[in-house]
């Protein structure tokens, strides 16, 4: 039986769930075309019981033209066929649920794809009609309309407006290339388009009741499959300044055009009421980046958001003055709400820990990847553990990575030709963007593709040789292994009581040191400064990132102690 296994009706399950990010395209490919899918992610469904998570986030599954992997949605409700079926993903969720796992899925609103049906009519409809009031379209300034209707940028670089011509829409000339939407045919230039990402993803005028109802009835589309909740890509974006003025640079809290408008909350109190209607708490977690604490947990007051992902807690500096600082803001801010604080370290948008933990600057900004930039692996690996046992042991729920548990890196040598992500083109061949933490993961095996896919598969991005150590083949029964690790320290945050409820008291420690108490029963200790601290009293340790020698701690390690 596994121990995530809880009955479906168990409360606030939320609250303390470890969820697992699975980057469909990247866990594991069943069908041998070097793209991960749904049956790959079914035949490790054990492995993921084993690992000890509560749910598993699926990362976009819908059919999508893959400007953005997937976060170009050009179907809601639909499998992208490299993926697997819609009866496949029924399955999927059936299964999970047998074995304890709940399903959590993406949900991309704040824009679509430029190949769907919407904004094919879009572009067929003209300046003013009904069709393109679903997305921002605007006529250019300056003269002839070249210049684009304000200076908002894409967040991947470049204005964040495109143009369409006169005759996109138009059904193709025979002799046309540009196939449906007709976009190679030569036309007048004409309105431009908002994409706050690529120019495939155009977005939504959250403004038009239509754009509500549809993202209603999606949500019911997949609670009715049984989906337990959604992730909510880019959460705090929807609502616009409908005057889409210029940005100021200094605009923030409420006032800025486009993030964090006031307006975002109608929509999500709207998406609660829908998910509170369903049976067996589902759940809705945000996306939201926000350097304001208060402003976060705005989206988690009682009728809105269940939860969303803690990125200060991500950027943070290994450091305990700054962890300590972010802890504390993070569990006071999220208090206030009555919300859970979250744990994350990686995702499938920021360069892997054990690479960013490795640096001389362990902090991280998504504005500068630093791709490149030496990073002691040894080092990394080593801060990497110590902090799975720091966010595992803190209250509230965590989030995974798939390849966390691996202690997977960077992989920061990806051939240009190869590199898929459009932060790379669009950024003019500066930001090699977030490929490098997509690599397809490891299971088995001494070389690629690693048991990913059948043997003779090539792997949509490469794998590093050196992945032979990082099988989880290899690490499986291998005592000081990262995988090894992670389960323990899961297995252990399932069965001690005080982990779920107990109190959290920082207690004196030596500096550089953090150490907490969680309820009565265990302390914990993370050593980041450079030399080994004895431990306070204890009667037993219950899991160290390292040995603990002599009652020593060693620097960037980090043990759970009984205090029973
Ligand atoms: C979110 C996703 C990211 C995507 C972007 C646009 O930040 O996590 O991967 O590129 O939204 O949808």
């Amino acid at each position: 039986m596994p121990h995530s296994g809880q009955s479906a009706a168990s409360r606030d399950w939320w609250r303390t769930a470890a969820i697992y990010e699975v980057y469909v395209r990247s866990f594991a490919d069943g069908d041998g075309d070097g793209i991960g899918d749904l049956a790959g992610v079914r035949a490790r469904l054990p492995y993921l019981a084993e690992l000890g998570v509560d749910a598993i986030w699926f990362a976009p599954w819908y059919p999508s033209p893959m400007a953005d992997a997937g976060y170009d949605v050009a179907d809601y409700r639909a499998i992208e066929p490299l993926f697997g079926s819609l009866d496949e993903a029924e399955q999927l969720i059936a299964e999970a649920h047998g074995l304890g796992i709940r399903i959590i899925i993406d949900i991309v609103p704040n824009h679509g794809s430029d190949q769907q049906q919407w904004f094919a009519d879009a572009l067929a409809g003209q300046a003013g009609s009904a069709e393109r009031a679903r997305y921002h379209f605007r006529p250019g300034r300056g003269a002839g309309g070249s210049v684009p209707p304000n200076n908002w940028t894409s967040e991947f670089g470049g204005t964040a407006w495109s143009r369409v011509s006169s005759t996109d829409g138009a059904p193709p000339a025979p002799e046309a290339p540009g196939g449906p939407g007709g976009r190679a045919a030569a036309g007048e230039p004409a309105e431009w388009y908002l994409h706050l990402f690529s120019p495939g993803q155009p977005d939504f005028n959250w403004a038009h009741p239509a754009v509500r109802a549809e993202f209603a009835d999606v949500l019911r589309f997949w609670f009715d499959r049984g989906v337990d909740g959604f992730r909510i890509d880019s959460a705090a974006l929807l609502a616009k300044d409908p005057s889409l003025a210029d940005l100021d640079p200094g605009q923030a809290g409420g006032e800025h055009p486009y993030v964090d408008r006031d307006g975002v909350h109608g929509i999500y109190r709207e998406w609660r009421r829908i998910a509170d209607s369903y049976p067996g708490e589902r759940v809705l977690i945000g996306e939201v980046w926000l350097p304001d604490a208060e402003r976060l947990t705005r989206y988690l007051r009682p009728d809105e958001l269940h939860s969303a992902f803690n990125f200060d807690f991500l950027c943070c500096a290994w450091d305990a003055t700054r962890l300590r600082e972010v802890i504390d803001v993070t569990l006071d801010s999220h208090a206030r709400v009555g919300a859970p604080a979250t744990w994350v370290l990686s995702n499938h948008d920021v360069v892997r820990h054990v690479t960013r933990y490795g640096r001389a600057d362990t902090a991280f900004s998504m504005s500068d990847r630093r791709i490149g930039e030496p990073s002691d692996r040894e080092l990394g690996t080593r801060r990497a553990r110590a902090a799975a046992l720091l966010t595992f042991s803190l209250p509230g729920a965590v989030y995974l990575y798939q390849g966390d548990e691996l202690g997977l890196w960077e992989v920061e040598d990806i051939p240009d030709e190869l590199l898929q992500d459009p932060f790379w083109e669009r950024s003019g061949h500066t930001d090699r963007g977030r490929d490098g933490c997509r690599v397809p993961l490891p299971w088995s095996g001494k070389q690629p593709p690693f048991g990913f896919g059948p043997e003779g598969s090539v792997p949509w991005l490469p794998q590093p040789t050196q992945w032979k150590d990082l099988t989880a083949e290899t690490e499986s029964g291998d005592e000081g292994s990262m995988l090894e690790l992670y389960r323990a320290a899961l297995r252990l945050r399932h069965e001690e009581p005080a982990f779920a409820s107990g109190e959290m008291r920082w207690l004196d420690s030596p500096a550089d040191v953090l150490s907490y108490r969680r309820g009565d029963d265990i302390t914990v200790v993370i050593n980041l400064s450079a030399h080994a601290v004895g431990l306070p009293a204890h009667n037993g340790v219950l899991i160290s990132s390292a040995p603990v020698v002599g009652g020593m701690l060693a620097p960037d390690c980090a043990a759970w102690l009984s205090t029973r």
